[in-house]
């Protein structure tokens, strides 16, 4: 038998720095292993916007880590596209507003946050069969996973692709400004005491710079489905 469904539900686990091209490929990976999704980047998120609408400064980390606490945040997927819950609101577009991607560092390196948001991810992928993509999911979410990827690419190729990602929203985009926000968001995502991106020493790196989602896609399926014969 070699029906995956039939197999055991495996945790793929994808970490890289904003714009690699994560998002898009891990919620094509699940859709193809007939697996969950879930953007623990959309979390963080979450958390920021109710912060920022209950004008709570996102520096206040006390405060910060009681929203996080008392956020109830879901995933579901529609026509295809992975749809994000606050509080039984859908905030998926308000989530990837500038405002939000400004003011998220401070919540990702709130120790507190990230104690609160990795045991409600974790919860999530308790059972297997599951994609989550984020910065700390191979080395802390879930160190143990059975497959890890690392995606990697040049900041200037991510800012292109940012850029045409928001060109296609119908939101015209200066591509130096948008460089320097990866690249300021690499910055602060590496250098945080509590979870920092790293690469898990046991994980694949998968260069994306000169790859196509496609082939992004059916490099780690077919790494996920060796780990699910493997088991
Ligand atoms: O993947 P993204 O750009 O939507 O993530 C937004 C921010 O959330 C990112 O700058 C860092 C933070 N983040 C994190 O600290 N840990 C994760 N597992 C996912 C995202």
């Amino acid at each position: 038998m070699n029906d995956t469904n039939v197999k055991k539900k495996i945790v793929v686990a994808i970490d890289g720095p904003a714009a690699s091209g994560k998002s898009t490929t891990a919620r094509l990976v699940a859709k193809k292993l007939g697996y969950l999704y879930i953007d623990s980047g959309a979390m963080y998120r979450a958390v920021t916007l109710l912060a920022l609408r209950k004008n709570i400064p996102t520096t206040d980390f006390d405060k910060v880590a009681q929203l996080a606490e008392s956020a109830v945040i879901q995933f579901k997927m529609e026509g295809g596209e992975l749809r994000t819950f606050l509080n039984g609101e859908d905030v998926s577009q308000e989530i990837r507003s500038p405002e939000v991607t400004k003011e998220i560092s401070p919540v990702a390196a709130n120790p507190r946050v990230r104690e609160i948001l990795v045991a409600k991810q974790r919860e999530m992928g308790k059972e297997g069969g599951i994609v989550m993509d984020g910065r700390d999911i191979t080395t802390v979410v879930f160190p143990d996973a059975e497959l890890k990827i690392f995606m990697k690419a040049s900041a200037e190729e991510r800012a292109r692709r940012r850029v045409k990602e928001l060109a296609e929203r119908g939101i015209q985009a200066d591509f130096d400004q948008v460089l320097k926000e990866i690249i300021r968001r690499d910055e602060a995502d590496s250098t945080r005491a509590h979870g920092p991106l790293t690469q898990a020493p046991d994980a694949v790196v998968i260069d994306t710079t000169n790859l196509s989602i496609e082939e992004q896609v059916e490099r780690i399926y077919k790494l996920a489905l060796e780990k699910v014969q493997d088991c």
